[in-house]
């Protein structure tokens, strides 16, 4: 589903957000991002929603080199991808309904499909009761499921969350993972970019470790421990 091929994303100044990274996520997988505030997360998130582009290598998105995707096109690619984020950027003088109804009425979907569509949404985060009130009213993570109701509306088939739980306290965070898991189970793939590594250890997920825009090769002391120990063991031999 998504192709990174030896991207470096180069901010002006000479900040380098991403340095030749690579990864491949399949299809109907449902993989974490992790990494130090400024590992490049959402910079890699950025590039896949065609929010930025790269300076150098290839993000392909379902079959989609995104290098190929003109200015024009890029609100028609947009709808093909949810994104959830952490502040969940929602319109506050509007009720529930219409904030999920957006990205259809963007889309030019006819009212009553509109209005099914919203429905199916705010039932799959439990939030059917909601749908005339103002977000204002709504508890944090309430508001939270309102805006992956709104990403799911147009039923993609890659959902990309900023770190959606970043506001949440553990319980509801463990919630939102779960209403990610259902959509994954029918084969939604996800990429979600989190701290709460304890969440995802919890959830069993692949988690891709980043650091300073590079794959963080966590075996790596382990290797290094091992090494080591066995030259230590090999010393120990020669001195006795
Ligand atoms: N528009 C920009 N201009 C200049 N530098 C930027 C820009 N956006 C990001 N950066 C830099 O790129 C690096 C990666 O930023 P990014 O936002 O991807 O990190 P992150 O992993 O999402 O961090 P956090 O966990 O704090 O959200 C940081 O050093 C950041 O300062
Ligand atoms: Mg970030």
């Amino acid at each position: 589903m998504i192709q990174i091929d030896n991207v470096t994303k180069r901010f002006p100044g000479g900040q380098e957000a991403l340095s030749g990274l690579s990864l491949s996520i399949e299809t109907g997988e449902m993989v974490f991002i992790t990494g130090h505030s400024g590992a490049g997360k959402s910079t890699l998130l950025r590039l896949i929603a065609l929010i930025d582009r790269p300076t150098s290598g290839s993000v392909v998105v379902d079959g989609q080199n995104t290098s190929r995707v003109s200015r024009r096109r890029i609100p028609a690619y947009r709808r093909q991808i949810g994104m959830v984020f952490q502040d969940h950027k929602l319109l506050y003088d509007r009720p529930v309904f219409d904030n999920v109804a957006l990205p259809l009425i963007i889309a030019g979907v006819s009212h009553r499909d509109a209005a099914r569509k919203v429905r199916a949404a705010l039932d799959q985060v439990d939030l059917l009761n909601k749908e005339k009130q103002s977000p204002e009213t709504l508890s944090t993570g309430e508001q939270q499921r309102v805006g992956i109701a709104r990403a799911i509306v147009t039923r993609p088939k890659l959902l990309i969350a900023d770190e959606p739980t970043g506001n949440l306290d553990p319980d509801l965070s463990l919630e939102v993972m779960r209403i990610f898991r259902r959509f994954n189970e029918v084969g939604v793939t996800l990429l979600i970019a989190s701290h709460d590594i304890a969440l995802i250890d919890q959830l069993g997920c692949r988690r891709i470790p980043l650091s300073n825009g590079r794959i963080e090769i966590e075996e790596e002391e382990d290797i290094v421990t091992e090494y080591s120990e066995r030259l230590l063991e090999e010393q120990g031999d020669l001195w006795q």
